[in-house]
């Protein structure tokens, strides 16, 4: 038996609605507890409140004075590429000359400079960037990341990166179908190797499967292949979609129920509009939009029509070289048009549903997770309102002060 007692906090704050994904007004609904405790025993949330409720706990208790310190729920990162060996500095030094990220892409860079430099990292090296890129994650307040195959394309890179990602605690996506490798003449042969080779193993280890739905990627015939394919293995389905150009990516991901579709820059109204008649989470990455300059996603649409909203950072190498969700939280208060309630819940309970852990993590309520951040700030809103601000001062995962600055 452990407990952790996280005591005379300023404020205790939460998504209010659970254990269902928010839409729609309900995602503005924040709880905000005065001077208050979270009491945390074996690894669990059991009770939070005001510090004039806390009456005696039971058993031998660790405190830990929150003192001038708000507690918010963990926060969870459902889209990353966090597992890449190498970086894209040259590439981000072309680009800020005037090469586009689609141009690098064609002539063989981009997605495919990073799948050289992961295949040939090697098991120890690939852990090590991953840790390293953990740690980044965690001293940003992530206690829960979801990280992506796809930088392999070859079946022991695609399997090692999945290995490392559930080694290193994280929730493993398949993203066997990013880009074509070069060993391949087309999508359709790459993809013969890719649902016969590599599937069968790689769905033991990912929970879901994503696939890049784009021109100069897969197409949505390919797509759609690739995601039955998945699906019959049991994967959960998420799609890379209409982040430069609209390809049939929205309605492909509501026939076929998948959990998210993610990016939605060049998402139209009718887009909107399925979504919002859906259970498809619509995933935003305002990061990837400002890092490739490119117009950012309807949130407001969305979340105004009532669609499933999360928010992510899409960390990698290429397109999003930023493992911050308070940044993204700032981004989508002054891009999105996101209040910043709306920004806790879509980087918290809703991410949680993404990750099919809705009800599990993201809120502080009794039975979840005790995954908790500290912010050392007058108000909970700096996390979104202090850009670039860097006020998580203590991380609690599982009970147990993970992290502390
Ligand atoms: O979500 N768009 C495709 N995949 C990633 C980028 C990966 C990369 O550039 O390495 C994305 O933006
Ligand atoms: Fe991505």
């Amino acid at each position: 038996m452990s407990a952790l007692l996280v005591r005379d906090l300023r404020q205790v704050v939460t998504p209010a609605r659970g254990p269902e994904p928010v839409r729609g007004a309900a995602l503005r609904d924040v709880r905000v507890i005065e001077r208050g405790y979270v009491l945390c025993r074996d690894g669990l949330i059991e009770s939070v409140g005001a510090m004039s409720e806390l009456g005696s706990v039971a058993g031998d208790v660790e405190e830990l004075d929150g003192r001038g310190m708000i507690a918010l729920p963990g926060l969870v990162d459902c889209h990353t590429h966090a597992c890449f060996a190498g970086d894209r500095a040259e590439e981000f030094d072309l680009r800020s000359g005037g090469a586009s990220y689609e141009e690098l892409h064609a002539a063989g860079g981009g997605i495919l400079s990073t799948v050289r430099a992961t295949r040939s990292a090697g098991r120890e090296a690939l852990g090590s960037a991953l840790a390293r890129h953990k740690g980044w994650m965690l001293a940003h307040g992530t206690t829960t990341f979801e990280a992506k195959s796809g930088y392999g394309l070859d079946r022991d890179t695609e399997l090692e990166m999945l290995d490392a990602i559930a080694r290193a605690g994280g929730v493993p996506t398949w993203l066997g179908a990013h880009a074509v490798p070069p060993e391949y003449e087309n999508g359709d042969a790459y993809l013969d190797f890719a649902l016969g080779e590599v599937l069968p193993a790689a769905a033991a280890v990912a929970e879901a499967a994503d696939v890049f739905l784009e021109r100069n990627a897969f197409d949505a015939k390919q797509a759609r292949r690739y995601l039955e394919a998945c699906r019959r293995e049991g994967l959960a389905l998420r799609l890379h979609a209409d982040q430069f150009t609209e390809s049939g990516g929205v309605p492909l991901a509501v026939e076929l129920e998948a959990r998210s579709v993610d990016h939605l820059e060049a998402t139209g109204a009718a887009g909107v509009h399925a979504l919002a008649a859906s259970d498809v989470a619509a995933v935003l990455l305002p990061v990837a939009a400002l890092f490739l300059d490119r117009p950012m996603p309807p949130a407001r649409e969305l979340i105004d029509a009532g669609a499933i909203v999360a928010l992510a950072t899409d960390f990698n190498p290429g397109s999003a070289f930023c493992e911050s969700l308070p940044i993204v939280c700032s981004l989508a208060c002054t891009q999105l048009g996101m209040s910043p309630a709306e920004t806790l819940a879509a980087c918290t309970a809703n991410a949680a549903h993404v990750l099919g852990r809705g009800g599990v993590i993201g809120r502080l309520e009794p039975s979840y997770a005790a995954d908790l951040i500290l912010l050392d700030a007058p108000d909970w809103r700096y996390l979104a309102y202090h850009l670039g601000g860097d006020h998580v001062a203590v991380v609690v995962k599982g009970g147990v002060v993970a992290w502390s600055g």
